[in-house]
């Protein structure tokens, strides 16, 4: 018996009705947007990594799926912004226009300890704008964001969101945190003890309680913001209020990858316990430059599809639930259904038959496993009336039909 890599998720048939409704949903609202969809590839050079997280992040320390080769080092991406960034650099998509506006869909990979909402290859659903350092940009992607929350059925989220400042006043915050943190650090977790001179940022979110404490009592964030980073962020704010997105202001929020200027958000669900991030993004607006590009803004978000699939989602439209299971009882009907099947697919109405003869209570209670929409009934009866049984599965009501009316009440 073999069995998958842990940290790895089989998506099988009936989970993926709500992907598909997902992945269907995101290419629409992202059409509307007018951004289009690229595919870069899973595996790259782990130097694009290295460099644009960081090489003192988690990610690149610890969580890298490598593939050594003979001569260089190919890493299994880890997320999609590195990937896309480089693939904008390396085809000269900046002549293209002055700002560009990607999705993207597909499998991600991180060697971390899988448990509940943390796997080793999930999937992200994720757009990148590059081109702009607007505010506007950052207000149409949060709102981008929640549209598409909205249209998945989700409700309950949270939005949380932050500014980071430019390059500049980053390396003002993390000076002054780390004079502020250095007297306390007994009193800081291992993890953050070692961050505290490689990546004092990040203690800012360490979920530990006497972590956590230390941070309370230091306030040195909106100090060093400078004054052109306080009129972005206050215009995003604005923004964000006349589109009448709710967010919450989370001055600890800092993200896990070093490439964030400015904006940064993360959209939480409490239904999801410890691994509660559904989605999250923000700006960088050096990384294009930094991997060789030109001098270009740039801002995005991804979500996290399995856990978008383990909240509970409203007004989902399912699929199955549209199916129709055909039973013929008996050859003759049998020989009948044939050429109807064809003609209810080629209505493009979505159906299934019973091919074993089974008895009609036996066929009804597939259909039920298969949460079909209707039961379509076909015996003698039927036959010499030229018409079949219809029988709605959530109901339980019943009604003859004429057989050549049949596609049109379908299609109603
Ligand atoms: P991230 O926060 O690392 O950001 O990942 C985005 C989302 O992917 C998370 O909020 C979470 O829902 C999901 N996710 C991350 N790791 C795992 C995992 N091990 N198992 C399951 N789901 C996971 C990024 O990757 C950035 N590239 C987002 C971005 C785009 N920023 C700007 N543009």
């Amino acid at each position: 018996m073999f069995k998958r890599v842990p940290g790895t998720k089989d998506i099988l048939p009936d989970e993926l009705s709500r992907w598909q409704e997902l992945e269907a949903c995101a290419r629409a609202i992202f059409a509307l947007y007018h951004y289009a969809e690229i595919r870069p590839p899973l595996i790259e050079d782990v130097a694009l990594f290295n460099r644009s997280l960081g090489t003192s992040t988690e990610i690149v320390q610890k969580q890298m799926f490598l593939i050594q080769n003979k001569e260089d080092t190919y890493a299994l991406r880890p997320e999609g912004t590195a990937s896309i960034v480089r693939a904008y650099i390396e085809n000269n998509l900046d002549k293209k226009g002055k700002i560009s506006k990607f999705f993207y869909m597909g499998p991600m990979f991180r060697l971390e300890r899988p448990q509940k909402g943390r796997l080793r290859q999930f999937h992200h659903i994720g757009c990148e704008v590059i081109g702009s350092s607007e505010p506007g940009v950052d207000i149409e992607v949060i709102a981008l964001a929640r549209q598409l929350l909205e249209r998945f059925g989700i409700t309950g989220y949270r939005i949380k969101l932050n500014t980071l400042g430019c390059a500049e006043d980053k390396k003002k915050l993390a000076e002054a945190l780390r004079a502020a943190l250095r007297p306390k650090q007994a009193e800081l977790c291992d993890d953050c003890r070692n961050r505290l001179e490689s990546n004092v940022l990040r203690i800012l979110d360490c979920k530990q309680p006497g972590c956590k404490n230390v941070v309370a009592q230091v306030n040195v964030h909106n100090a060093s913001l400078c004054d052109g980073c306080v009129s972005h962020f206050e215009r995003v704010k604005e923004g964000l209020a006349a589109l009448a997105v709710p967010y919450e202001i989370a001055p600890q929020l800092v993200r896990g990858l070093d490439y964030y200027t400015r904006t940064v958000f993360e959209i939480t669900h409490d239904e999801l316990g410890a691994q509660d991030a559904i989605g999250a993004g923000g700006r960088y607006d050096k990384l294009v430059s930094e991997l060789g590009g030109p001098d270009l803004g740039a801002v995005g978000f991804a979500f996290g599809v399995e856990r978008l699939c383990l909240i509970s989602g409203e007004n989902r439209s399912n699929v199955a639930a549209k199916l129709i299971f055909v039973i013929p009882l008996g050859q003759n009907a049998a020989q009948y259904a044939l050429p109807l099947l064809k003609e209810l697919r080629d209505a493009g109405i979505a159906c299934d038959t019973d091919y074993d003869g089974r008895s009609l209570k036996s066929a009804m209670r597939q259909a039920n496993d298969y949460n079909a929409r209707f039961a379509l009934i076909i015996g003698d009866n039927e036959l010499a009336k030229g018409v079949v049984t219809l029988k709605d599965m959530s109901t339980g009501q019943q009604q003859e039909i004429r057989r050549e009316e049949l596609i049109n009440q379908l299609q109603l």
